[in-house]
């Protein structure tokens, strides 16, 4: 059985969580396979609205397995509080959640490292949301990390300290102004880690080997967006794994022949929390419009987030990236009633038309280039079926597939669940 992937084709908070969610019921397992508690996947259902930052969003769901798979980064303080919210609504996460042995810790040593390099950039800080992702990403790949599996040895204690102590050296030597109290940080952390310990830890290559083979369906779950992926996003501005669909196979042993369907969710416009370059940033009241109806405020750091026209140019890229087969469109109930709407279909870059996204997209050496459609009136939210679409988002949705190539599959119009139109 093959492999289906969905991932974020911007710079994060496309809707992944929601459509996650929707698509459970077709699926055995739900699998995340990178990012960490800097996610945070929102789920609507039933007038409730869940928040979920390192626990796969198909956890709602009793038909599924939810796995964390061994490219994730797991804060167990975070994970624990994640844990006493499923609570609250009596889901039975210890029977449907399984947690890869490869899955690094991030500890408290490194959300203060990162918030100690963040402060010693300045201005030219990545506005993280200082969850520890690049510090526990860099002792991943500088071979220091210590992951899931750690814990089940009677000695990671010690490997804790000697880390611990290593980065408190470290957190010196930025010399940058944070008061911080490692002592508690570590009661809350051990604490969280004999939560996280009552938990399934396996070898999830080899769990998803078998399903495979028993013929069970997968989903793998990103996290972030294209844009803030540590090789194709808009370095440094990004964050420190893979969020497009290799980091799937590196994120949980998938090969890439059993990969089937890549479903690429995007905004009908475009939004970016933190720094770094965008484009088609508005600073006007259609910027404005998006981001008070959107809601548009970071679901893990309350941010406001960043607002601007569609990125066609930008899409483009992330499309071919990822080989995305079906896309999915969010959010378009947010620009009823805009008497314009723009997307970018081409960049001015050094004086020269260009419609690919070239290695430095900073304000200074791109313009973007729109084409100008119709905006629509009329209230979408309450739409459940494609004929009932006004002609100015049919006229969108045609514009879009054609310049991207790919049909878009599924229509948001909402945040809740029900508000999800198959076309
Ligand atoms: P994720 O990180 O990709 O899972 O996305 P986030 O949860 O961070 O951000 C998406 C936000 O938009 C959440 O508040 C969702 O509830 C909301 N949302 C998702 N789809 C729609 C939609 O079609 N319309 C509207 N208005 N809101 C949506
Ligand atoms: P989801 O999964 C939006 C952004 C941060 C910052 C940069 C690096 O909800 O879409 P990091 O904490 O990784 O060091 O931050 O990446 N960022 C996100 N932006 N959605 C996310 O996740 C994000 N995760 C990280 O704002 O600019
Ligand atoms: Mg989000």
């Amino acid at each position: 059985m093959a492999v289906d992937l969905l991932l974020g084709l911007q710079w994060g908070d496309e809707g992944k969580g929601k459509i996650v969610d929707v698509l459970t019921k077709n699926y055995d397992v739900i699998a995340r396979f990178q990012g960490g508690p800097n996610a945070g996947h929102t789920l609507e259902f039933d007038g409730i609205k869940h928040v979920l930052h390192t626990i796969p969003s198909g956890i709602f769901h009793d038909s599924a397995i939810n796995l964390v798979g061994n490219g994730v980064v797991i804060d167990p303080v975070i994970f624990r509080r994640e844990l006493d919210n499923l609570s609250k609504f009596n889901i039975d996460y210890k029977s449907k959640m399984l947690i890869s042995r490869k899955a690094h810790l991030i500890l408290p040593t490194h959300r203060l490292l990162d918030a100690a390099s963040e402060a010693s950039k300045g201005k030219a800080k990545i506005g993280s949301t200082l969850k520890g992702i690049g510090p526990t990403y860099m002792d991943k790949t500088g071979r220091n990390g210590i992951r899931v599996g750690d814990l089940e040895m009677d000695n990671w204690k010690e490997k804790y300290r000697a880390l611990a102590n290593k980065h408190e050296a470290m957190i010196d030597f930025y010399k940058a102004d944070i008061q911080y109290n490692l002592a508690e940080m570590e009661t809350e952390f051990f604490a969280a880690i004999k939560v996280l310990k009552e938990l399934t830890f396996i070898d999830s290559e080899e769990y998803l080997f078998r399903a495979q083979a028993e013929g069970k369906s997968i989903l793998a779950e990103g996290a972030q967006g294209s844009l803030l992926d540590i090789d194709f996003g808009t370095y440094p501005y990004v964050t420190s794994s893979n969020t497009t669909a290799a980091g799937a196979c590196t994120g949980l042993g998938v090969a890439p022949s059993k990969i089937k369907e890549v479903f690429g969710i995007f905004k009908a416009y475009t939004t970016r929390v933190g720094s770094g370059p965008f484009p088609t940033e508005l600073f006007d009241s259609y910027g404005e419009t998006m981001g008070r109806v959107g809601n548009e405020f970071g679901a893990t750091t309350g941010r406001p987030r960043r607002c601007g026209w569609l990125d066609l140019v930008a899409l483009k890229y992330a499309v071919r990236v990822n080989g995305v087969t079906q896309l999915m469109m969010m959010k378009g109930d947010v620009l009823s009633g805009f008497d314009k709407l723009k997307v970018c279909t081409a960049y001015e870059y050094k004086g020269e038309r260009i419609s690919h996204l070239p290695y430095n997209i900073e304000a200074e050496n791109v313009k973007p280039i729109y084409t100008e459609m119709k905006g629509w009136d009329e209230d979408l939210t309450k739409l459940r079926d494609p004929s009932e679409f006004p002609a100015a988002l049919n006229d969108y949705i045609d514009f879009l597939e054609k310049e991207l190539e790919v049909p878009i599959k599924i229509v948001s119009v909402g945040p809740d669940r029900t508000q999800t139109i198959h076309r």
